[in-house]
């Protein structure tokens, strides 16, 4: 099996195989789901079995990440934090409160695409970060240096340097946790510790801050003071461990999905400007030139909403989902799903169907207009990729209902403003960048520049003069 890129393996196995195959990642029993039919019916339809989460050594235990949700094991404490997720940002009342956050940073976005269009990724990153800071901490973040960014974007990126395949097989050799870091080849294990540390800075600075704001009586309304309402002023060892936990969950979880999927965009919009044109022709029609777009337009603007969903079909953020793990035996097609087996729904193998998407290296918005006058095919029967890459069953992302709202503002308000234009090379010519895209657990593009100008004077006069 290769290091990299593990989902297009698995895909071209499933050609071989069928959609449902079995391997033995050393001694771990796994199944990979190569279709959506099959994703669904397990991890899904029979998701009491299968809900549980391997033992993540590495991240939960070396990496200091227990007390978030996507390493948890299924029981008590993962419902409660469930629960806690979807109070926090899966509740309408919840969604509209925040809407006046992601209107004010999507403007500061366009603001910071407009000043310095080349450093277009930094300014994704702070968006997004910007949003699931605020909802976590309770906190206005204005700035890549700003302390709170700083320490969780450290501990986030140290767990994708230290969480490499080759330091991963000590998921599946737990006894290798405790071999002394001064032993040859026991490197990964001094790594994840100072990893782990960074961890412990991220989920304290951001309590931290809250906590001690509450006791100057001057509270923040954010996730983390909700919770510690609940609790009362002096919450325990282990119930501070949950709250740092959930407002970890929030913005780790959220970031590099979230971003990742906004610089997906901007290399989409670069390589294919008739699909930009016409959602700036869609945009123009309903909205006009005098303002911008809104989340009160998003129901008269059916091409950004395929749009969105071919975001989302083109270069899923998360390939091979999360692990599930299988709590009881099953039966599936014939075949025994043994207990403790690990289970992956290749999301990316889904988005690769053919039947359901032909040509589907294109970025092609039409696939999904359900209404054959728009210029689109009548594709009422074609799987929405918003319904599967958020995961499955109990698992499934508590974050999809912020997640989409935050995608879709920026696009439609950078689609109304910008014009995404390839770079050029010495000679003036424009260069089309590549569809390439990293391996990982998370997938984003390789590097790519694009050039980023307003489309007219007055949108850039209104957005030059946006006040915070
Ligand atoms: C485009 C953006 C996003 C995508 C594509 C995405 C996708 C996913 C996927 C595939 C899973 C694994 C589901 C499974 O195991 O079946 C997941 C889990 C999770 N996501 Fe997201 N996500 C996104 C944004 C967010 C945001 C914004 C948040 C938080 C505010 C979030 C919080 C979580 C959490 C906490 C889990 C773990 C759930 C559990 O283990 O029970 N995600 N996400």
């Amino acid at each position: 099996m290769p290091l990299k890129y593990q989902e297009k393996q698995f895909f071209e196995w499933g050609k071989q195989y069928g959609d449902v195959i079995y391997l033995k990642l050393f001694r771990t029993p796994t199944i990979v789901l190569n279709s959506l039919q099959a994703a669904t019916d397990v991890l899904t339809k029979r998701s009491a079995k299968h809900s549980d989460r391997p033992r993540m050594v590495l991240l939960a235990e070396l990496m200091n990440q227990a007390c978030s949700l996507p390493a948890m094991p299924y029981g008590e404490r993962f419902r409660k934090h469930r629960r806690w997720m979807h109070e926090a940002v899966g509740t309408k009342e919840r969604l509209d409160a925040y809407r006046s956050i992601q209107q004010r940073e999507v403007r500061n976005l366009l603001k910071n695409l407009l000043s310095s269009p080349e450093r277009f990724i930094q300014h994704c990153h702070l968006y997004v970060a910007a949003i699931m800071l605020e909802i976590a901490y309770g906190k206005r973040v204005n700035s890549l240096d700003n302390q709170l960014v700083a320490v969780a974007d450290r501990a986030i990126s140290g767990i994708n340097e230290a969480g490499t395949p080759g330091a991963m097989i000590v998921d599946f050799f737990p006894s290798l946790k405790s071999v002394p870091t001064w032993l040859p080849g026991a490197g990964f294990k001094a790594r994840a510790l100072t990893v782990g540390k960074y961890v412990q800075a991220w989920k304290d600075t951001g309590y931290d801050i809250v906590k001690a704001a509450m006791d100057r009586g001057d509270p923040m309304p954010c996730a983390t003071s909700t919770l510690l309402e609940d609790v009362g002023a002096a919450p325990t060892p282990e119930e501070a461990e949950d709250i740092k936990g959930l407002a970890c969950s929030v913005y780790g979880a959220g970031i590099e999905t979230t971003r990742g999927a906004l610089i997906v965009f901007m290399l989409a919009m670069t390589r294919n400007p008739d699909v930009l044109r016409k959602a700036q022709e869609e945009i123009d029609s309903v909205v006009g030139h005098d303002r911008l777009p809104d989340f009160s337009d998003r129901g008269s603007l059916p091409y950004l909403d395929a749009m969105l969903e071919e975001l989302y079909r083109w270069n899923p953020p998360l390939p091979l989902a999360i692990p599930h793990r299988s709590m009881a035996e099953d039966e599936y097609c014939g075949y025994t799903i043994p207990e403790g087996c690990l289970v992956m729904p290749n999301i990316w193998a889904i988005t690769r169907d053919t039947v359901a998407y032909p040509d589907p290296e294109e970025f092609r918005p039409e696939r999904f207009l359900h209404n054959a006058g728009k210029g689109g095919t009548d594709t009422d029967n074609i799987p929405r990729p918003s319904s599967y890459v958020f995961g499955f069953g109990r698992r499934i992302c508590p974050g999809q209902a912020l997640a989409d709202p935050t995608l879709w503002l920026a696009m439609a308000q950078t689609i109304a403003a910008f014009d995404i234009r390839r770079p050029l090379d010495a000679e003036g010519n424009e260069v089309m960048p590549p569809a390439a895209f990293k391996s990982g657990f998370t997938s984003e593009p390789e590097h790519f520049e694009c050039r980023i100008v307003p489309r007219s004077e007055r949108f850039a006069k209104i957005i030059a003069q946006t006040v915070f």
